[in-house]
Parts: structure tokens; sequence; C-alpha cells
């Protein structure tokens, strides 16, 4: 078979066999096709997508490609929840130990910032000692003990997704619905759960930045999910602004810990959310019966500090320090310059150029520019003020924390030019937060 054939099919719209995807996903991982060819593989199904079987089949060949786990004797559910990525999203800190916390195992294997969005396993590692790639017995010996282990994807776990995706990235061929299916449920299905939760995030600050596209990226994954085996629930939840107080990887690790503590009060969209994914984790474990119940098992579970004690116990076990929770300032390197985005003008914060706001983040040093640039865990915004909030002129409508004076001048300007404010009294409702429903 000719890899030029191949890629000659989808470029004049074919729908490519088995056979053909298989010999790609070998491909990728025995480096017998190029850099060149996957790239143009990648810009061929961008431009001219691929049915419901091919994505099938693309899923399938490239969690094959590698380790695929299963925990055939677990005493509960081993599930685990996505986001499509977004910007300030710390949920998965916070929901993992819930879960886990209320019963379910969870195995959750995290991915790195990509683009402008931020990722789980770039926060963990600002906590001091953590280490995100354990070896394998030790994961395995977590989820049992703990119902929890947070880490990064490892080599042999969809190692075909782990170079097509460092292409994609780099090709502008991030955004599109076969690719972001396979690619994220390829590692999923490898990761041997029975319960899948994924957000889909949809705005200005996700890459599916219009209904549609969220509608059927969201529809794509449950059924190519549901499809192998795998019971998955999809909600699609509002990206256009910030989710929460902090973005910046200390900052929110920060802000999870204060959730999980409740030592602050907690931030009413991060509340809702993380509790609406938690709930459809416990109902598809059998570990509640309905939402609302599941709802009430949660909240009991932060409440009693049950959650907060398996992420602490967690970040002990995987090396962090033993009193992070309790003395988070003493370990959480904190920037050396902080300072105030003050509002230019009085009114109400209508819209936020979302994207805008986590490419700030990478600008101050805290994402990447190339692959394998090393990051600045101290920077990033806190105190980010939400959608409706009306501020006097002046008024912080965030913080910038910075490694300089010259990063904090520069992140103040893209801010406030982030940010839009109307007149208070003009006419004002809020987007709901979970937009739909799938699976
Ligand atoms: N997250 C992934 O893991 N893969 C994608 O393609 C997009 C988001």
């Amino acid at each position: 078979m000719l890899v030029q054939e191949i890629i000659r099919a989808k470029r004049e719209g074919q729908a490519l066999g088995v056979a053909q995807i298989d010999h790609f996903v070998r491909g990728l991982v025995d480096g017998s096709w190029s850099e060149g060819q996957v790239a143009a593989l990648g810009m061929a199904v961008f431009l001219r997508g691929m049915g419901r079987d091919e994505a099938v089949a693309l899923t399938r060949a490239m969690m094959n490609s590698g380790r695929v786990l299963s925990w055939p004797d677990m005493p509960g559910p081993v599930l685990d929840k996505h986001s499509s990525g977004g910007v300030g999203d710390k949920i998965s800190l916070m929901l993992a130990p819930l879960v886990a916390a209320c019963g379910g195992y969870v195995p959750m294997i995290a991915g790195r910032g990509l683009g402008h969005t931020g990722g789980t396993v770039d926060k963990l590692e600002a906590i001091p000692g953590y280490t995100t790639a354990p070896d394998f017995g030790d994961f395995d010996r977590l989820v049992r003990s703990l119902g929890v282990a947070i880490i990064g994807q490892t080599a042999d776990l969809a190692p075909a997704d782990r170079r097509f995706y460092a292409t994609r990235d780099v090709t502008a061929t991030v955004e599109s619905v076969p690719l972001i299916t396979a690619s994220i449920l390829s590692k999923k299905l490898a990761a041997g759960l029975q319960g899948l939760a994924m957000d889909v995030k949809c705005g200005n600050g996700a890459f599916a930045a219009t209904r549609e596209f969220g509608e059927e990226l969201a529809r794509s994954i449950v059924d190519v999910a549901t499809g192998a085996g795998l019971r998955t629930r999809a909600l699609i939840t509002d990206m256009n602004q910030v989710l929460g107080h902090e973005v910046g990887n200390a900052l929110e690790v920060r802000g999870a810990i204060e959730y999980l503590t409740g030592r602050k009060p907690r931030e009413s969209r991060t509340h809702a959310l993380t509790l609406a994914l938690g709930a459809e984790m416990l109902v598809l474990g059998g570990l509640a019966p309905d939402t609302a119940s599941a709802t009430v098992k949660l909240q009991a579970a932060l409440d009693s500090g049950a959650a907060a004690e398996r992420f602490a116990k967690m970040v002990t076990a995987l090396g962090g320090p033993a009193d992070l929770l309790e003395k988070p300032d003493a370990y959480l390197a904190a920037a050396p310059v902080i300072r105030a985005v003050p509002a230019p003008r009085a009114g109400r914060l209508s819209a936020m150029k979302t994207r805008d706001v986590g490419l700030v983040i990478v600008e101050l040093g805290g994402g990447r520019r190339l692959p394998g640039d090393t990051l600045d865990m101290r920077v990033g915004l806190s105190e980010v003020r939400q959608l409706g909030d009306v501020l006097a002129a002046g008024e912080p409508l965030a913080m910038v924390h910075a490694a300089d004076e010259a990063a904090a001048d520069r992140a103040i300007a893209q801010v406030q030019a982030a940010m839009s404010i109307e007149d208070a009294d003009a006419a004002w409702r809020a987007a709901p937060l979970v937009l739909a429903e799938l699976g």
C-alpha cells in the first residue's frame, strides 16, 4: 500500500478503509510515515472530514497502538472525566478526588496545555515533588488504594495519538471533529474505563467555537465511545469566559485547594460544573440512582472533608508535600510581580475574548510556545471577574502575576483589550453554563 495513495484518496474526499487507517496508525508509531505525510493526511482529513466508520476505525487503531489497561477486579466502577480544553478549567483537580470519595475509582491520565488552553498535568507539576510519571505498578496501586491517581500520558499508552497530536498542534489541524474524537477516545479507551463524563467546551475559549461544532463533537464522541462499549455522557458547557477566578498553573492549584477545603466561598460556575460532571459520573458508575441524589452525595463528600483528604493523600503518595492543603503558600511558588488590571471605565463586564486571555498566560511564560518549553508555574491571573459583574472605573478586572514589570505591563494591556465593558444599565442576561446534555 502506498502512503501517497492513501493521502490522495482522502484528498479526493473518499472514505478510507480499515486497512488504510491501520497503515497510517502503524506508520505513526514505527516512523514509516514521514512528518510531511502525517501532516498531509491530517490536513486532508481536516478539510474533507471522515465518516463515523472511519472515526471508529481511527479511534480503535490509535487505542491499540500501545498498552490497553483493564481493571477486572476493582471493587467499584472505574470512571473518568475529560474536558475538550478550556481556560481556567481546573475541574479535574477537584472532581477526581471527589468522585473517589464517593466510591468511584478514577485512573485519570491527563494532558498538558495545548495552544491557549491549560492542562491538568502542567498544573500538578506546580506542586513540588509531585510526579506525573510514576511507574505503572505505582499507578495501579494508588488507584486501588486511594481510588484516584492523576498522572500524565505514558509513553506506551496510545503512542500514535502522541505523535499525531504533536503534528496537528503545529499544522493548524486541531479543530476537526473526527480527529479530536479519535484523539480523546483512543486514550480513554486505552485506560480501561467503564464510564466517561465528557465536558465538551464550547465558545470563544474552546476548540469548538460554535454551538454547531460543539454539538457535532459531543455527538461524535458519545457515538464512537458507546460503539466501543464505553458508557459516556457529554455535557456541552459554556467557555465564553474564564472558568473560575484563576488561570495559570500554581494559581489554579491554589484555587482547587481552596475549593476542596472550602476555605473560601466556592465560585458558583466552578461549583455547578464540578457537581454536574460528578453527578454524571456517579450515575454512570451506578453509585447513585439519579443526578439529584448524586449531587447530594458529592456535596456531602465536600462538606465532610473526604474529597480534600483524597486529594491530600494522592499528592503525598505521588511525591508532593504532606501538608500542602494546610500550607499551600509554603509550597506553591508565587510570582515576584503582582499587579491589578484596572477597568478602563465603569460599567458591566459584558464579554471576554477568552482565547486571548489564555494566550496572555502563554505570553507570561505559563504555557508553551514550542514543544518542550519549560513553564513558569508562578504566573497567570487571579481574581478574574465574571461576566455580568459591575465595576467602578479603575476597579481590578483581575490581578496579573508576572515574572517582571515589563511582562506585567504587557499582560495588563492584553487583559484590558480582551474584556468588554458596557453601560451597567444595558440589558444583561447570563448565558447558561450547561448548554446541552447527550448520551
Ligand atoms: N484534547 C485531546 O486530547 N485531543 C484533541 O485532539 C483535542 C483536545
